[in-house]
C-alpha cells in the first residue's frame, strides 16, 4: 500500500507517551492516520467527522486520530471488554486539556523513580505535543455484534468513520456472543453497518490476506499492508 496521507514521521515517541498494556496490540501509528484519511476521503462531509472504534480496547487507534487527524469533531469507543476502557479514558485524557502535561509529570516520576531516561524522553515528547484538534470523547462497553447496546452506546452520535483493528485471535480474540450466534469479520461488518447511516464508511483491519465482507458486498478500497489486510465499505452496501 502507498502511503497518500501519513509522512513518515518518527510516531515511536508517540507510542512512548500512550498507555499500554501486554497482549493489548494496537494498530501503527502511521497506519491509523493513513486509514482514516483514506476513509475521510470517501465522505461528503470532510470536516466535521464522528469517528467511532466498536472494538476500542486501550483506546491507542482513536487518541492517534485525535492527536494527529484533522477535521475530527467527536471521537466515540466501545469494546464488548470492560477491562481495557480504564486505559482507553487515561489515553483519550491526553486530548482534554492539561492531559499532556499530567502525562509528563507521570513520566517524569516514572523516570526518577526507576532512574530510566527513557521515561525522561517520553515525558519531553508529551509536553512537545500539540494536539491538532480537541474532539470530545467517550467510551463505553457494548458488544459490536449486538446492535442494541451499540445504539445505546453511540446515544445520539452518528459516526461518520468507523475505524477497527479486528480481534486476530492470537492476543485479542472475537467475545463470544450471547445468543451463540456466530462471529467474526462479516458478522461484525453487518452488525454494525446497520446502526450507521448509508454515507458513513467502515474500516475494518484484520491479520491475513483479505478482510472477509458479506456476500455481494462491493468495498470502497482493498488493502494490503505487511501482514495486516484492511476494507473500507461504505455503511449503505451492509443495510
Ligand atoms: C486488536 S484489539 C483493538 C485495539 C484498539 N484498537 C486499541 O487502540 O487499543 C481488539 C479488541 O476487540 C475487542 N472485542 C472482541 N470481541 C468484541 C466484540 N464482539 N465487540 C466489541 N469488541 C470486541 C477486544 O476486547 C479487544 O479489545
Amino acid at each position: 500500500m502507498q502511503y497518500r496521507h501519513a509522512g513518515p514521521a518518527d510516531h515511536g515517541a508517540l507510542d512512548a507517551v500512550l498507555v499500554s498494556a501486554p497482549g493489548r496490540p494496537t494498530l501503527p501509528v502511521r497506519l491509523t492516520v493513513e486509514l482514516f484519511g483514506r476513509a475521510r476521503s470517501h465522505l461528503a462531509r470532510p470536516d466535521r467527522v464522528c469517528v467511532w472504534d466498536p472494538c476500542c480496547g486501550a483506546g491507542v487507534t482513536l487518541t492517534v486520530l485525535g492527536l494527529l487527524a484533522g477535521g475530527i469533531t467527536a471521537l466515540t469507543g466501545t469494546d464488548a471488554d470492560p477491562a481495557p476502557l480504564e486505559l482507553a479514558r487515561r489515553n483519550l485524557g491526553l486530548l482534554s486539556a492539561g492531559g499532556l502535561d499530567a502525562r509528563a509529570a507521570e513520566l517524569d516520576a516514572l523516570a526518577a523513580r526507576h532512574g530510566k531516561p527513557a521515561y525522561a524522553g517520553a515525558a519531553a515528547q508529551a509536553r512537545a505535543l500539540v494536539p491538532i484538534g480537541r474532539p470530545a470523547w467517550s467510551v463505553g462497553v457494548a458488544d459490536a455484534l449486538d446492535r442494541e447496546r451499540t445504539r445505546a452506546a453511540l446515544r445520539d452520535r452518528a459516526p461518520d468513520v468507523v475505524l477497527a483493528d479486528l480481534p486476530h485471535g492470537r492476543q485479542t480474540s472475537w467475545a463470544p456472543a450471547d445468543d451463540g450466534a456466530p462471529t467474526g469479520p462479516g458478522a461484525f461488518l453487518t452488525a454494525v453497518g446497520s446502526v450507521l447511516d448509508p454515507g458513513a464508511v467502515v474500516v475494518a483491519v484484520d491479520r491475513g490476506r483479505t478482510v472477509p465482507v458479506p456476500p455481494g458486498v462491493r468495498p470502497l478500497e482493498r488493502l494490503r499492508i505487511g501482514h495486516r489486510a484492511a476494507v473500507l465499505l461504505r455503511a449503505g452496501q451492509l443495510h
